[in-house]
């Protein structure tokens, strides 16, 4: 078993426990050893399709762990769900000492921790993430939230969980236009971070994308690999910057464009589904984030090649992206199964862009790539990018 710790401040806050099998008796029964109050929600869909979850609930049941059910959907991820779960929670009697285990994708894990955060203000909470996307990002880092009005995530805070289980071969049954969601979130972090990783990343999902079941099962020690990669450089980075006020915010290469992107496809009525359920429905978050990573490698040589004015503006601090990235990128995506260009004009995006919670006087932190594991942040007028995009 492999164990990530995440600090703040000198002291260990949250750790990534890498694990294998999904039993009481496998890594996970040490992890929840310390806590004699465990209260599960978990994801009703992943009962239904994951054996290894299922028979983890199970195991819970006969020890008499109250065990909550929920059906989530980027829809249901409010705070209606949270007082549910809040509710639930006092009703079967849930104390100070209490521990929230949840059990599914991002969606899980956000509302169940947000849940934990406010309960008697404040419970501990733990996860064991079932989708690659929460596995390498969403389940690591403390941020949990719901959405409200029109807004993605706007209601939330961050606290880190006790631990975060990661357990590879929950990810079978995960279909596979999932698995890319959230493999484009893996490469984004080796994009960031880890130039070695990403090339081993790329041949991974090659493959993946060419024999699923095969590659699941013959290449099992290489998506081990990845994950706890990709999960360390996550971890990494929160340790320095648990509340994102500076270097944390590497991890939003190519997030200003995918939101757009995703904005506008929900006012389209074609639900960005992050909640697929087997129907098609327009690109997913990881597929979004994939188009933003390759806009985000356009915008840099645009930025780089504009010359003077702007290049002057932001105090000749950047350096020139290394030559092709973009079109690496495009290849590398396309052989993994995942896009590469958006549906919208740049200026469709903009009208989007302009009103993302993360600008900041009018200017947006954009995270440009400048070598495949290296980015440099750069803080641009969403008119500016129109004009280096158009
Ligand atoms: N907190 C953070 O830092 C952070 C970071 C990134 C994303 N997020 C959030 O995460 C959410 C997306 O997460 P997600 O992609 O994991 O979505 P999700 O929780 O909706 O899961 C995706 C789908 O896969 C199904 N599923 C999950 N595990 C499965 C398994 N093992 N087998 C079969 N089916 C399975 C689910 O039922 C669901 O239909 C978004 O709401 C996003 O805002 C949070």
């Amino acid at each position: 078993m492999e164990q990530i710790d995440i600090y703040h401040d000198g002291k260990e806050v949250s750790r990534v426990v890498v694990g294998d099998g999904l039993n009481l008796d496998s890594g996970l029964g040490d992890c929840l050893k310390p806590y004699s109050h465990v209260f599960v929600v978990v994801d009703r869909q992943v009962v239904t399709k994951s054996r290894a979850v299922y028979d983890l609930v199970q195991e819970f049941i006969i020890k008499a762990v109250p065990v909550k059910a929920v059906d989530v959907s980027e829809t249901v991820k409010t705070m209606e769900s949270v007082m549910d779960i809040c509710s639930w929670l006092l009703d079967k009697g849930a104390d100070r000492d209490a521990l929230v285990l949840a059990v599914g994708g991002g969606i899980t894990t956000d509302m169940s921790g947000f849940a934990a955060t406010i309960y008697k203000r404040g419970v501990r909470f733990a996860y064991i993430p079932t989708t690659l996307l929460a596995q390498v990002d969403a389940a690591i880092g403390g941020k949990t939230g719901v959405n409200f009005e029109k807004y993605k995530n706007i209601l939330g805070v961050i606290r880190q969980p006790e631990f975060t289980y990661l357990c590879p071969q929950v990810l079978e049954s995960l279909p596979a236009r999932e698995f890319l969601s959230g493999a484009a979130e893996m490469l984004k972090t080796f994009i960031i971070s880890d130039g070695g990783m990403y090339d081993k990343a790329v041949a991974y999902l090659k493959a993946y994308s060419q024999d699923r079941t095969a590659t699941l099962e013959r290449k099992e020690v290489e998506l081990k690999e990845l994950i706890t990669a990709a999960a360390a450089v996550k971890a990494g980075v929160v340790s320095r910057d648990q509340f994102e006020k500076g270097e944390r915010r590497v991890l939003n290469l190519g997030h200003t464009f995918a939101h757009a992107i995703e904005t506008l496809s929900q006012k389209e009525e074609r639900m960005p589904v992050l909640n697929l359920n087997g129907k098609d429905a327009g690109m997913t978050h990881g597929e979004a984030v994939a188009v933003g990573m390759v806009m985000a490698a356009r915008l840099a040589d645009e930025l780089e090649k504009s010359g003077q004015g702007l290049v002057n503006r932001i105090a000749g601090m950047f350096r020139k992206p290394e030559d092709g990235l973009a079109e690496k990128l495009v290849a590398d995506l396309a052989a993994c199964g995942l896009p590469s260009e958006s549906p919208y004009s740049i200026k469709e995006m903009a009208q989007v862009m302009r009103k993302d919670k993360k600008a900041e006087g009018g200017k947006v932190h954009f995270v440009l790539p400048k070598a495949i594991g290296s980015v440099e942040v750069v803080d641009l007028t969403v008119d500016e990018v129109v004009k280096l995009l158009k």
